[in-house]
């Protein structure tokens, strides 16, 4: 019989909660229709579902739309983005996440104290657009990088930095960039604004898959969070990434006596309920025909 452990933190993160919250209360309660700035969330079939039980459709452009609710979702938006939505009078409803705020923040402050501003995240995600975003709208000139580890912050030859992470960057890159600056006595600012539920995750994660002869990590393949954990779980065992419990294949289990699951911040509970549920009915079959 094969045992399923599911880490101890996995799923859904309380900005992505909050999120949903927000969009599908103004959905249910307004009679004008509802949008989201790009996908709510980076989950295919959470989307769909959102769209079918609420009617919550999201949009890549917010010109053109004149009328009705637009969520703002839980990574922000630039100022100029807000701008816009403003001016074509759409009814906002903030679900920038209070941590993808605070990263703002940081960045807009260290641009106005005159650092160059570095931020360690994906230069194409919508939260680093964001916060690159708000930091240039505040200091026009302030000069600020987005890079993807310590080598290209080192290459710049930086004179006054000062660090950010985007929020569900992995957590070793921040110790990694730390020790450097500890261990050369530099005077680098470094702000760790990797957030609790990321960090939780990936943690729980890694000491699961120590244990386990599989790891299955549930959630969107254009999930960047998601993405991590896979990477993270895959450096200590073999290691599956899914979207949906119809993808999993009965010949993944021969052998397996313990299977690890971990799911994305932006995984709902009911497709890591179905993955549980399959891999139950692959056992039971696997148990008959034995
Ligand atoms: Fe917020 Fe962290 Fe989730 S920044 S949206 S709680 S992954």
């Amino acid at each position: 019989m094969i045992e399923i452990q599911i880490a101890r933190h996995s799923g859904f993160c309380f900005g992505v909660r909050e999120a949903i919250n927000k969009a599908t209360e103004v959905a249910a309660s307004s009679p004008m229709p509802t949008r989201t700035y790009g996908p709510l969330i980076h989950n295919p079939q959470e989307i769909d579902r959102l769209k079918k039980d609420y009617g919550i459709e999201p949009i890549r452009e917010i010109d053109g739309y004149r009328e009705g609710n637009l969520v703002i979702r839980a990574h922000g938006v630039t100022p100029e983005d807000y701008r816009r939505a403003q001016t074509n009078d759409l009814n906002i409803v903030d679900a920038t996440c209070r941590f993808v705020k605070d990263v703002q923040d940081y960045a807009v402050e260290f641009c106005r104290r005159g650092y160059e501003l570095f931020v360690v995240g994906d230069e194409m995600h919508a939260e680093v657009r964001g916060i690159v975003g708000h930091a240039r709208h505040e200091v026009e000139d302030c000069r600020i990088y987005v890079v993807s580890d310590l080598e290209q912050i080192v290459e710049k030859k930086p004179v006054r930095p000062a660090i950010v992470f985007q929020t569900t960057q992995e957590f070793t890159k921040f110790k990694k960039i730390e020790h450097y600056i500890k261990s050369n006595g530099l005077k680098w600012k470094i702000r760790n604004t990797i957030c609790g539920a990321t960090r939780s995750n990936q943690y729980a994660a890694d000491e699961l898959a120590r244990t386990v002869d599989l790891m299955l990590v549930v959630g969107g393949r254009n999930s960047g969070n998601t993405i991590r954990l896979a990477e993270i779980c895959s450096r200590n065992v073999h290691t599956l990434h899914v979207e949906t419990a119809d993808e999993l294949m009965p010949e993944w289990f021969n052998g397996i006596r313990k299977v690890g699951i971990t799911a994305g911040a932006s995984t709902p509970q009911w497709l890591i309920d179905d993955v549980i549920e399959r891999i139950e009915e692959i056992d039971k079959d696997k148990g008959i025909r034995s």
